[in-house]
């Protein structure tokens, strides 16, 4: 089987990629590389042992997509691409939906061409806005509360449609909670340009001594300690519940929600002591506000994927941690 990985160099698409060549799969990647960088496939190779094929392309680019499904025959899509700060979409709207919903249509489209209907998207738990209690099953109402995660709804509206219009479609969106970790091997991980804003890849370059002190959102919070509780998921899970999709999607038609999450939230206190215990470095930080758009807690209820994909998060925080922490040691002295 041969699946196009849009977005593959990325975080979550590079260990999806290893899950597959790991699994007898063959990859063909599609990335602009505007948010990673193509020397991830030196290291995907050397833990899986084979070498995804890139095509440094932007997914908006329909005669790159037909050149791509001329030369290969491709059986599935699982589609990354995207761009993903929250901070960012509501500087730069329009781009935003340009990217993230154009690369949907273009890709669709050329898919149909190529008689090609199965198709893993990756949605966000973001889709469920400020969630009226935990944990959040998939049924709950949907709402944006910032264009990237309008654009995630509008894509799925987009799928749901397509079902609709044409039933030899089989997609599967996955509403991934909080992607954290690396691979085991700490040799690929999230590289994020800049200074990070989420959680994990903070507090990694603070303990690294890249950043001098985390900045812990508000500890006034209706939670157990106050600071803001998520589930975190290991990204080797995550890649995992990317696989048994594409399983799950070989078997029927249809357009099928999931959630990926350990069901488990943990404060932002918690995590801090979790890296901490789980590397012995220390990581300084300080109370400050509330950060503009946040919210108290989201955890996920997972019981639909563990029903029907066969899929639970394995791994806990002690590894999420550890890998995490592999990863930010190698790639300061090693990734360019
Ligand atoms: P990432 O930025 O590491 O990977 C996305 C990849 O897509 C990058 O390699 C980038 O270069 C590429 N890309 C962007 N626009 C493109 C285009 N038009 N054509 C070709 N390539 C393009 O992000 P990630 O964390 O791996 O996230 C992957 C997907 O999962 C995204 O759709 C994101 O919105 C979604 N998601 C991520 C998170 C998270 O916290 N990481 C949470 C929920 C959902
Ligand atoms: C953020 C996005 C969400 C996206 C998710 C992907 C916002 C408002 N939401 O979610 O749409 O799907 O990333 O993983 O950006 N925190 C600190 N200090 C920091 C960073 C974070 O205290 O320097 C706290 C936050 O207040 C929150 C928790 O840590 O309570 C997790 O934050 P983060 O990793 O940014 O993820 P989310 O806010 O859940």
């Amino acid at each position: 089987m041969k699946i196009l990985v849009t977005g593959g160099t990325g975080f979550i698409g590079s260990h999806t990629c290893v899950e597959l060549l790991g699994s007898g799969y063959e990859v063909v990647i599609v990335d602009n590389l505007l948010n990673s960088k193509a020397s991830v496939l030196d290291r995907v190779a050397a833990v899986s042992g084979k070498r995804p094929v890139l095509v440094k392309a932007d997914v908006r680019t329909r005669e790159t997509l037909r050149g791509i499904f001329t030369e290969h025959k491709v059986d599935a899509v699982i589609h990354f691409a995207g761009l993903k700060s929250v901070g960012e979409s509501v500087q730069k709207p329009l781009q935003y939906y340009d990217n993230n919903i154009g690369s949907t249509l273009a890709l669709c489209q050329v898919m149909a061409e190529f008689d090609v209907f199965k198709l893993v998207f990756s949605s966000s738990a973001t889709v469920y806005g400020v969630p009226a209690s935990v944990p959040v099953s998939e049924d709950f109402p949907l709402k944006a509360t910032n264009p990237y995660g309008r654009s995630k709804l509008i894509n799925e509206e987009i799928l749901r449609d397509l079902f609709v219009s044409d039933e030899r479609w089989h997609i599967a969106m996955l509403r991934y909670f909080n992607p954290v970790g690396a691979h085991e091997s700490g040799m690929i991980g999230e590289d994020p340009s800049g200074v990070p804003n989420n959680l994990m890849p903070y507090l990694s370059q603070v303990a690294a001594g890249k950043l001098s002190v985390l900045s812990v959102y508000g500890n006034d919070w209706p939670t157990p300690d106050g600071t803001g509780v998520r589930d975190y998921v290991h990204v080797s899970d995550l890649a995992n519940g990317h696989k048994k999709a594409l399983e799950k999607l070989g078997q029927a038609a249809g357009v099928f929600t999931y959630n990926l999450g350990t069901e488990r939230g943990y404060s932002v206190l918690e995590m801090i002591a979790a890296f901490e215990r789980a590397t012995g470095q220390p990581v300084p930080y300080r109370i400050v506000g509330r950060r503009e758009g946040d919210i108290a807690i989201c955890y996920a209820k997972a019981s639909l994927a563990k029903a029907e994909l066969g899929w639970v998060a394995a791994r806990g925080l002690d590894e999420m941690c550890s890998d995490l922490w592999r990863w930010q040691q190698y790639s300061d002295k090693s990734v360019q």
